[in-house]
C-alpha cells in the first residue's frame, strides 16, 4: 500500500520542473530507498553525481560512510527509508560538482517531503545534517548544539545528526558521529 503510494508520488515527482533559478545540469531525481513499513526515516540534503547516476540516495563517499554509521547502529538499509529533502540535484560548474540546495529548491520540494512523510507516517526521522534538520522545523537550531537527542519538531520526533559526509571535511568529527549512531539504538 505504501509502496504503491510512494511509486505514484515518485512518478509526479520525475515529471516536475522545479522553476528556482539555480545551475541543475542532468538534475533527474532519485528514488528513496529501504523499507517503509519500518517507521524510521532517515533525511538527506539532495542527491549528488553519484546518486542520479546510479539512481539511489547516499551511494558516493558520503553512503559509504552512512553505511558505516548504520552498523554502528546495528541497523542495514533494509532496517530504514532513506530519501531526501531535494529530490533533484543542485549543481555548479557545469555539473562537475554537487552544491548545498537553495532556500527556493528546498521550499520548491517541500510538499513532495510532505506528502512523502505522510505517505510514510514514521514515529521518527533522523534528520542527516542542516538542511534536513531546518526543513523539519528547526531553523532555530544547530546541529551542533542537539544532534543525537530526540526533539519533537512539528509533531514529528526528529533526531538531528551530523551529515555523514561532514566527517569528509572535519575529521574532529568522527568519533562524535560514531557515538551518535552507537547510541541511536535507545531511540528506535
Ligand atoms: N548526500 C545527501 O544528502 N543525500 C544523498 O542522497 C547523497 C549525499
Amino acid at each position: 500500500m505504501k509502496q504503491h503510494s510512494l511509486q505514484h508520488l515518485y512518478e509526479r515527482i520525475r515529471r516536475c520542473s522545479c522553476d528556482c533559478p539555480g545551475e541543475r545540469q542532468g538534475a533527474g531525481t532519485v528514488r528513496d530507498t529501504g523499507n517503509p513499513e519500518v517507521g524510521v526515516v532517515l533525511l538527506g540534503e539532495a542527491p549528488g553525481r553519484e546518486e542520479i547516476k546510479r539512481g539511489a540516495p547516499f551511494v558516493g563517499q558520503a553512503g559509504i560512510n552512512l553505511d558505516g554509521y548504520l552498523r554502528l547502529a546495528d541497523l542495514t538499509r533494509s532496517d530504514v527509508l532513506i530519501t531526501n529533502t531535494v529530490k533533484c540535484r543542485p549543481t555548479k560548474n557545469d555539473g562537475r560538482a554537487n552544491r548545498r540546495p537553495t532556500g527556493c529548491e528546498i521550499r520548491s520540494c517541500a510538499r513532495w517531503l510532505d506528502e512523502e512523510l505522510q505517505i510514510l507516517a514514521p514515529r521518527l526521522v533522523i534528520a542527516l545534517g542542516d538542511v534536513a534538520l531546518k526543513r523539519l522545523g528547526g531553523q532555530a537550531k544547530r546541529i551542533g548544539e542537539c544532534h543525537g537527542e530526540p526533539l519533537m519538531l512539528n509533531g514529528i520526533t526528529v533526531i538531528p545528526m551530523y551529515h555523514p559526509a561532514a566527517v569528509i571535511y572535519r575529521r574532529q568529527l568522527e568519533p562524535v558521529i560514531a557515538a551518535d549512531f552507537t547510541n541511536l539504538q535507545k531511540w528506535l
